[in-house]
C-alpha cells in the first residue's frame, strides 16, 4: 500500500477528485486538480475569483463534465454523471446565488428538493422538521420570494439536506449573512456533519469564519492547487498570501 492509498484508508475517503483538468475554450479553468474528502470531514476550498472553485463543484456536482481526470463517490466513478444522478446518489450543493421557486412556500420548496434526493426517507427529517433545524419554522408558510438573502440562505441548506446527503457542497453560504449568523453557519455545519454522517467542502469567502468551521483547507490559484493542510497552516503559507496580494487572509 502506498503512502498515500494508506491516508487515504485512514481517513475513509468518501469522495476522491483526481487530476481534474477543465478546458473551456482557450482557458484552462482546472489543470489536474486532485482532492480528497474524509468521512465527516469538514474540508474548506479557498482561491481569488477565478480560481476554480465553482467550477470543481459544478464537475463533482455533474453540472459540468470534466475535459479529464475522475470523481469517485464512495469508490465509485460517478464521472460525467448527470446532475439528478448524482444528486440521488447522495451528493447535495448549494448555489452561490440561491435558486428557490420564488412564488412557492419555503414548505413547498423543501418538499420539491427531498423529492429530487435519494428516494430514501431523509436522514435529516421531515420537510418541517429540516425548516426547524435551519431556522425558518415561524417563515415555512412564506413564499421563498419573500425571505431575505439571509433567509434564502437558509432555505438553500434546508434543500440540499432535503435530499439526504451524505456530501454537501456549500458555495458561499454566510455571504450575505451578518456575522451572528455566520457564527451559526459553522456551529450549524459541525453539528449536522457529526449528527447525519455528513462530509462537507466549504467555499466561502468570510475567511475568518471558515477558519473556525473546517478541519482542513484546500487552496485554489489559476485552477491549480497551490496548499493544503490545517487552516492556521495554510493561511501563513506564503504562496497563498501571494495568491490573495497580501494580508487579505488575516
Ligand atoms: N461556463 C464557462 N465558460 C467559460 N469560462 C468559464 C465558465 N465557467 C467559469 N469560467 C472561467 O473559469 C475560471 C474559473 O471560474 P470559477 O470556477 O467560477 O472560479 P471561482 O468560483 O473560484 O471564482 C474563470 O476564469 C471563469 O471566467
Ligand atoms: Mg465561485
Amino acid at each position: 500500500m502506498t503512502g498515500v492509498v494508506a491516508d487515504n484508508a485512514q481517513r475513509d475517503t468518501v469522495l476522491d477528485v483526481s487530476l481534474v483538468r477543465k478546458n473551456f475554450a482557450g482557458l484552462v479553468a482546472l489543470d489536474g486538480v486532485s482532492l480528497q474528502l474524509g468521512r465527516k470531514e469538514i474540508l474548506g476550498l479557498i482561491g481569488p475569483n477565478g480560481a476554480g472553485k465553482s467550477t470543481l463543484f459544478n464537475i463533482i456536482a455533474g453540472t459540468l463534465k470534466p475535459t479529464s481526470g475522475t470523481v469517485t463517490f464512495r469508490g465509485r466513478n460517478i464521472t460525467g454523471l448527470p446532475p439528478n444522478r448524482v444528486c440521488r446518489l447522495g451528493i447535495a450543493r448549494t448555489y452561490q446565488i440561491p435558486k428557490p421557486f420564488l412564488d412557492m412556500t419555503v414548505l413547498e420548496n423543501v418538499y420539491i428538493a427531498e423529492s429530487f434526493g435519494s428516494g430514501r426517507d431523509s436522514k435529516v427529517g421531515t420537510p418541517a422538521e429540516i425548516c426547524d433545524l435551519v431556522g425558518l419554522k415561524d417563515k415555512m408558510h412564506l413564499e421563498a420570494g419573500m425571505l431575505n438573502v439571509s433567509g434564502k440562505k437558509r432555505l438553500e441548506v434546508a434543500r440540499a439536506l432535503a435530499t439526504s446527503p451524505d456530501v454537501l457542497l456549500l458555495d458561499e453560504i454566510a455571504a450575505g449573512m451578518s456575522p451572528t449568523e455566520g457564527e451559526w453557519a459553522v456551529r450549524f455545519m459541525e453539528k449536522m456533519s457529526q449528527s447525519y454522517d455528513l462530509s462537507i467542502i466549504w467555499v466561502e469567502h468570510v475567511m475568518r469564519l471558515l477558519m473556525k468551521g473546517v478541519h482542513r483547507v484546500v487552496v485554489l490559484d489559476h485552477g491549480v492547487k497551490i496548499a493544503e493542510g490545517r487552516p492556521e497552516e495554510v493561511v501563513n503559507d506564503e504562496k497563498v498570501q501571494q495568491a490573495y496580494l497580501g494580508g487579505k487572509l488575516s
